[in-house]
């Protein structure tokens, strides 16, 4: 999909269909006036007629409107002036592509710059809408028997500039949210493929293309052998049972002088997760094969920050492995020791991530980060606390949880900080081990996180459990979400515009 500019007049403008907001008790836009005058009073008398009421979210497609190039135009509704806010803007531009895909025009001229968004400017205007419309366009049909029938392509988007000289702002945000969603489509398409396909070697094989792609990017990957060497047996117990040999990916992206400090970011990659011998429960254990999402935002990241050629470094690093029960699997009870020397009592063998991750957390020590985020489908208990809207934050850093909340308010790809108190800690406490890898039922996510930060002392660290975000398992609609791809590059990008 092409995205562009336009400053002529609307009604003049030769495109299958124009896009133009409607307020509450049908006030009208800038733009809905423009129309209504040229079409001499059309747009008003079809608001008379009470079809629409400016409602947020109501659509209404006119055709033929006298004197308007377009042969369509889009009535959206934009809800109350007053109380226009961003979370409103982005559920109006979902409403309008969904129109916009079921009259697949192939050309569109979008009129919703000149919406009232809170504080909002230009630029995020047009990022919102650029990530709506290519999430509302986004479907993952690669395990189709034959490749779907194709429906007539909707082409380009223009939006309509009020005035020319926000050309530059709204084109260099176009630019940058292109990169963004085509990083997060990335991270769906790798997130929905299934476990019979997407293997940790699947995973480590779409790393290696990524640095393929990209010249910014090197990937590397350990092998089973390697980490034996460096003494993760925490990491390696968790594919015991498993014919799929475990991988630990690394992928580098140089976008600033070699001696700069990386910021890296770590995923959970348990491609799929039957909780090995501690077995989950057959009814929803299909839902395991989104055990990777942390895995897919950390490759959608390092993709769209290449895209960007973000003038940073960044390390991006996949903790892959498939838990599966068989006679070499690891049991209840096990202890083994983790890089860091410490040592691990396997309570719960499905309480798998804390294990692959705290090996891969003390590894990353290496790369001298400035800061390290890991994201994992870490906690069932997380989906119970928070449900499906925030991503769980936990952190050692108050400035980094800080960063990541307001990169999280700014692209609504929101978190809510839970604490990792000293307190939590006797719950994870051991009588042979240094640790057990369960807290029992209180406080779940808590103590999880409390478990990863015994591993992350050397540097400023956040968490993010995504158990609730990552994908949502609902019929014909179900997928992944693409997040938090939208909060880590936002969060990246935060921290190269600091330097
Ligand atoms: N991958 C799961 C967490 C999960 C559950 C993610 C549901 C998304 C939806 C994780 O490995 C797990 O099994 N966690 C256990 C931990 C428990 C054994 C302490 C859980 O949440 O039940
Ligand atoms: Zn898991
Ligand atoms: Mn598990």
């Amino acid at each position: 999909m092409e995205y562009g500019t336009k400053a002529g007049i609307p009604s003049k403008t030769r495109t299958q269909c124009i896009v133009v907001g409607i307020y509450e008790d049908n006030q009208l836009s800038p733009t809905a006036k423009l129309l209504d005058k040229a079409s001499k009073g059309h747009i008003r008398k079809v608001l008379r007629r009470g079809d629409i009421q400016g409602k947020a979210n109501q659509t209404l497609l006119l055709h033929d409107v006298p004197n308007v190039n377009s042969p369509r135009v889009l009535l959206v509704g934009l809800g109350n002036i007053d109380t226009a806010d961003d979370h409103r803007f982005a559920s109006v531009t979902m409403a309008a592509i969904s129109q916009i895909k079921k009259i697949s025009a192939k050309n569109t001229l979008c009129c919703l710059l000149e919406a009232e968004v809170g504080e909002k400017d230009l630029a995020w205007k047009t990022t919102c809408m650029v990530e709506r419309f290519e999430a509302g366009l986004y479907s993952f049909t690669d395990m189709k028997g034959k490749p779907p029938e194709s429906t007539p392509a909707i082409e380009s988007i223009d939006f309509q500039l009020a005035d020319k000289a926000d050309q530059d702002e709204v084109s260099a945000a176009i630019t940058q949210a292109k990169a963004l969603t085509i990083g997060i489509a990335a991270a769906k398409d790798v997130a929905n493929t299934p476990a019979n396909i997407c293997t940790p070697a699947y995973l480590a094989t779409a790393a290696i293309q990524l640095g393929k792609d990209y010249d910014s990017i090197t990937t590397t990957i350990l092998e089973e052998k390697d980490m034996e060497k460096l003494g993760m047996g925490a990491f390696l117990s968790v594919s015991l049972g498993s014919d799929e040999p475990a991988k630990l990916i690394i992928m580098q992206h140089k976008g600033a002088k070699p001696r700069a400090k990386p910021h890296v970011i770590v995923g959970k990659g348990v491609t799929f997760d039957s909780g090995g011998i501690s077995l989950k429960p057959g009814g929803t254990m299909y839902e395991m094969i989104y055990d990777m999402c942390g895995a897919a935002s950390v490759l959608g990241t390092m993709k769209a920050i290449a895209e960007q050629q973000l003038p940073m470094n960044v390390v991006g690093v996949i903790a892959a492995a498939e838990n599966m029960p068989s006679g070499k699997a690891s049991r209840p009870g096990d202890i083994v020791k983790t890089m860091s020397g410490q040592t691990v009592e396997i309570l719960n063998t499905d309480a798998e991530g804390r294990l692959l991750l705290c090996d891969a957390l003390t590894y990353v020590e290496k790369f001298n980060p400035v800061t390290v985020i890991d994201i994992a489908t870490l906690t069932g208990a997380c989906l119970i606390a928070l449900g499906t809207h925030a991503t769980g934050l936990f952190s050692n850093a108050d400035e980094v949880a800080n960063n990541l909340i307001n990169a999280g308010n700014n692209t609504l790809d929101r978190v809510w900080r839970l604490p990792i108190w000293e307190e939590y800690q006797t719950q994870i406490k051991s009588a042979f081990a240094d640790m057990q890898n369960v807290g029992g039922r209180d406080a779940g996510s808590i103590t999880a996180a409390c478990f990863l930060a015994r591993y992350t002392k050397k540097y400023r660290w956040a968490h993010l459990d995504i158990a609730g975000t990552a994908y949502k398992w609902a019929g014909l609609n179900k997928g992944a979400t693409g997040r938090p791809v939208t909060l880590l590059t936002q969060y990246l990008n935060d921290r190269a515009n600091e330097n």
